[in-house]
């Protein structure tokens, strides 16, 4: 069977636990690109990841409401090296700015290696997508997980249509040249292979296009990429939520449960919420010391207010992920010593019926990541919160093009700015929050998946 539209990411809709049971598979990728996919009949190509996937690899027909899923069987010698340390360390590091540059990064021949199996993962993914495509098929590759695939592609089935989404930031070009000179080219040169690449803002496609003139020497604008006589179209295209879907699994009795519970726990405190990966990027570090520095400035909330910080365990195989997750769990431990236990709970789990509850409990809801390609809470918060909750958002979220007016915007490195931040959203008068988050729920529901999908189609044809 071919498929006239072939999806492919790394980390797909599904994953199988060890007895064969199907799960949904995390992250904000898989949601938005699920809804998407949803009645397309298209073909979706993932990594199997657990034991549980690989001994379920190969094809499962209609396993998305009619998408059918592919899962590959990656050697795990070759997975490990391409996820942890190529995508989750080096690449991830580089497009968030995450690395130390006095100390880190040190390439040695373990990165080396690491690229050769980015490659090679890359290549088994072109080659399945090669099987899947029907003649003249639209071929969309997602993520920095998979950018040498469309050459690779094209090499094979040079009839397809082949679009790249860029999920996450994309590093100025000076911030680039953190990567070895021959993996930059590469990389650029891997994307430019697609006939369309698509990035979340404006802010990150004009930072791609920087690097393909500063990395390539390529002709190029926001719009477009000229280079050996091929054009490259560049879109924006945002990503967003599906405010039904949201809304239905809201309703759950799971959800409705899991509220109760919050409400009693609660009380009549004012409630601070965080709904995070446990995830360099995301910034809880900076967020905890903004919330200690409040409790010691405003002694008089200490009685009123509590941090709810919501972690979904992430990437825990590599140790600066691990690390990060102590430090976060170590800070909120001070915070307690301090202030007393009843100020803050920091939770590392994967409930998504508490973390549905939690957003329409909220007063304020901190999301300040250091660098954000979108950043999906700062949309599902306001869709779902029943309290006129206000939003205290980082200005390198992709998220705040759109939502930035309505909510408070904060330099992410700026703790103290961070901190007054929360404190004028406490204060906030009612009729300020009213108004501000009648406005955030309308630019939180303007993006559904389906007209990301669509918008991207459209460019391609
Ligand atoms: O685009 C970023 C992303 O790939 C999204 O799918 C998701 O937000 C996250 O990273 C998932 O990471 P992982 O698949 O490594 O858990």
């Amino acid at each position: 069977m071919t498929a006239a539209l072939v999806v492919a990411s790394n980390r797909g809709p599904i994953t199988f636990d060890e007895d064969g049971m199907p799960r949904r598979g995390s992250g904000g990728l898989v949601p938005a690109l699920r809804g998407a996919l949803a009645h397309t009949k298209a073909t979706w190509i993932a990594a199997a990841i657990s034991p549980g996937d690989r001994a379920r690899s190969g094809m499962v027909a209609d396993a998305v409401e009619g998408a059918s899923v592919r899962l590959l069987d990656i050697p795990p010698e070759e997975f490990g090296p391409y996820y942890n340390r190529l995508a989750n360390r080096v690449l991830w590091f580089v497009h968030h700015y995450l690395f130390d540059a006095p100390r880190t990064p040190v390439y040695d021949q373990a990165d080396d290696e690491a690229w050769d199996a980015y490659r090679s993962v890359n290549r088994r993914f072109a080659e399945a997508i090669a099987e899947e495509a029907a003649e003249g098929a639209t071929v969309l590759v997602q993520d920095y997980h998979l950018a040498v695939v469309p050459p690779m592609l094209r090499a094979l089935r040079p009839d397809v249509a082949i679009g790249h989404f860029w999920h996450i930031p994309f590093a100025g070009p000076d911030y680039l040249r953190l990567l070895p000179d021959s993996w930059n080219r590469e990389l650029m040169e891997g994307l430019l292979g697609a006939d369309l690449v698509g990035l979340q803002t404006k802010r990150w496609a004009s930072a791609f296009a920087a690097c393909a003139r500063s990395t390539l020497g390529a002709s190029a604008s926001e719009r477009r990429v000229v280079r050996d006589e091929r054009t490259v179209k560049i879109g924006v295209f945002p990503i967003g939520v599906n405010p039904d879907d949201l809304a239905e699994a809201a309703a759950s009795p799971d959800v409705r449960a899991a509220r109760e519970a919050l409400k009693r726990w609660l009380g009549d405190r004012t409630l601070v919420l965080r709904v995070d990966r446990t995830e360099l990027s995301k910034n809880v570090l900076r967020g905890l010391l903004a919330y200690e520095e409040l409790l010691s400035r405003r002694p008089d909330l200490a009685e009123r207010i509590v941090h709810l910080a919501l972690l979904q365990p992430s990437r825990h195989d590599v140790p600066e992920y691990r690390v990060y997750t102590e430090e976060c769990v170590a800070l909120a431990a001070r915070i307690e010593e301090r202030f007393g236990p009843d100020v803050l709970r920091l939770e590392i789990s994967d409930d998504y019926a508490r973390t549905l509850a939690a957003y329409t409990l909220y007063d304020v809801l901190v999301v300040n990541p250091v660098f954000d390609g979108m950043n999906l809470v700062a949309r599902e918060g306001p869709v779902l919160n029943r309290r006129d909750g206000v939003l205290v958002l980082s200005r390198n979220a992709g998220a705040f093009e759109e939502l930035g007016s309505a909510a408070i915007g904060v330099n992410p490195f700026d703790v103290a700015e961070t901190t007054a931040a929360i404190a004028t959203a406490v204060d906030l008068p009612a009729s300020e929050r009213k108004e501000r988050a009648k406005r955030l729920r309308r630019a939180a529901r303007g993006k559904t998946p389906g007209r990301w999908l669509d918008a991207q189609l459209k460019a391609l044809r």
